[in-house]
């Protein structure tokens, strides 16, 4: 069955609007947990607009499942990880004036520092990912710098509709069957929703898949536990 990570770090937004402490992203956390979460995953912005360095510790003391963070490839970050110890990072392109992570790690471009950067967390047992666009030259140099898996980014699929759609689906299956060939472990994420998430979870080389605006905007409606339970039984019912 493949793996679901719910990401809470909308949670934290509306938290940040008041600026006070409640929603607290660890107490949902927690209960998509009990829904049948297989992860948690967290991004600790440079700007802290949602997420804060106390969810994050906090989320590592008392996640029963897998805590992934997401993480810009700073020294800053790599020290922080370091000391919080997650199960996974996955490291994802950051600039200040973006709504959400807007494309894939230039892996290619910025090989020297991110294989220092994989080497670090991964020499202290942390599964290192890379959120890259599914292109060749990306998922090879991933390789090359050593990642442990792969987050393939889903957007450009979940932005398009009709036959663009099948072709952005026939971009991410070849994408997944290059990394699976090279030994890489396949995630995706970014965009996935109850309504275009099943072609994704078809797609055998991928294990693990990421989602969090969808799930926490559906948990405003339904409550969190029933957005994750809706999810996972989507997810079973790809690989039926
Ligand atoms: N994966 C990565 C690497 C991301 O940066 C994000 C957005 O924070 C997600 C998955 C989840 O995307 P969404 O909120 O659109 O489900």
């Amino acid at each position: 069955m493949i793996r679901l990570g719910v990401n809470v770090d909308h949670v934290a937004t509306v938290r940040q609007a008041r600026m006070i402490d409640v929603p607290d992203p660890v107490e949902a956390a927690l209960i998509a947990e009990q829904a049948g979460a297989d992860g948690i995953t967290v991004h600790l912005r440079e700007d802290r607009r949602h997420i804060q360095e106390r969810d994050v510790r906090l989320l590592r003391e008392r996640s029963r499942s897998k805590v992934n963070l997401e993480m810009a490839v700073t020294p800053a970050m790599v020290a922080f990880a370091e000391s919080v110890k997650p199960d996974d990072a996955c490291f994802v392109p950051e600039k200040r004036e973006e709504l959400t992570t807007e494309g894939g790690l230039d892996v290619v471009s910025h090989k020297a520092k991110i294989k220092e950067a994989v080497e670090r967390l991964q020499g202290r047992t942390i599964h290192v990912s890379l959120f890259i666009d599914p292109e060749s030259a990306q998922i090879e140099t991933a390789k090359e710098v050593g990642a442990h898996a792969i987050e393939i980014h889903t957007g450009s699929y979940c932005n398009a509709s009709g036959r663009e759609r099948d072709e952005q689906l026939g971009v991410i299956v070849s994408a997944a069957t290059l990394a699976r060939k090279l030994g890489l472990e396949v995630h995706g994420g970014h965009g996935l929703n109850y309504d275009n998430v099943l072609p994704i979870a078809r797609i055998p080389e991928i294990v693990e898949l990421n989602i969090g605006h969808s799930i926490i905007a559906r948990a405003v409606i339904v409550g969190i536990e029933q957005a994750v339970r809706e999810m996972k039984e989507l997810l079973a019912r790809a690989r039926e």
